[in-house]
């Protein structure tokens, strides 16, 4: 798991990696921000961003109550990304200029 070592050592994020891809995230306190999440071509549309996203849930302290993301407006796959995290239950938050901003709450909800 070379990337997770990288993110790691370089940003401190957590990442989970599977043989279909990957999630990178931190938590501050009561926070978990998702930085990254990432699944092969080959293996899209069959579930494994669920998979990845619900693994990172079950990874999170007791204490996390809200997971923040980010969408960046520039990417070529914007439109494919809102989609699928506002399908997990994200909400807009706002336009933080390129980036559209999202959050969960979770636990207690
Ligand atoms: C976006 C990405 C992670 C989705 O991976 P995936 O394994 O195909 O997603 P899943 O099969 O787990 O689908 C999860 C949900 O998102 C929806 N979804 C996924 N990709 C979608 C797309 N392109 N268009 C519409 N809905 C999509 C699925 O319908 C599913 O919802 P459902 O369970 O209610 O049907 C993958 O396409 C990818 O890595 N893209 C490039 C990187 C990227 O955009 N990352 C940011 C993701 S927020």
């Amino acid at each position: 798991m070379l990337y997770a070592d990288f993110v790691k050592e370089s940003y401190g994020r957590e990442c989970i990696e599977t043989s279909d891809g990957f999630i990178t995230f931190s938590v501050h306190k009561d926070v978990c921000h998702i930085d990254t999440l990432f699944v092969s071509r080959e293996t899209r549309g069959r579930g494994a961003a669920r998979d990845l996203f619900n693994k990172c849930l079950a990874a999170l302290p007791e204490e996390v109550t809200l997971l923040t993301a980010e969408i960046d407006t520039r990417s070529r796959v914007c439109s494919e990304s809102l989609v699928c995290i506002l399908s997990t239950g994200f909400k807009i938050l706002d336009l933080r200029d390129p980036y559209i901003r999202i959050y969960k709450r979770i636990r207690g909800e």
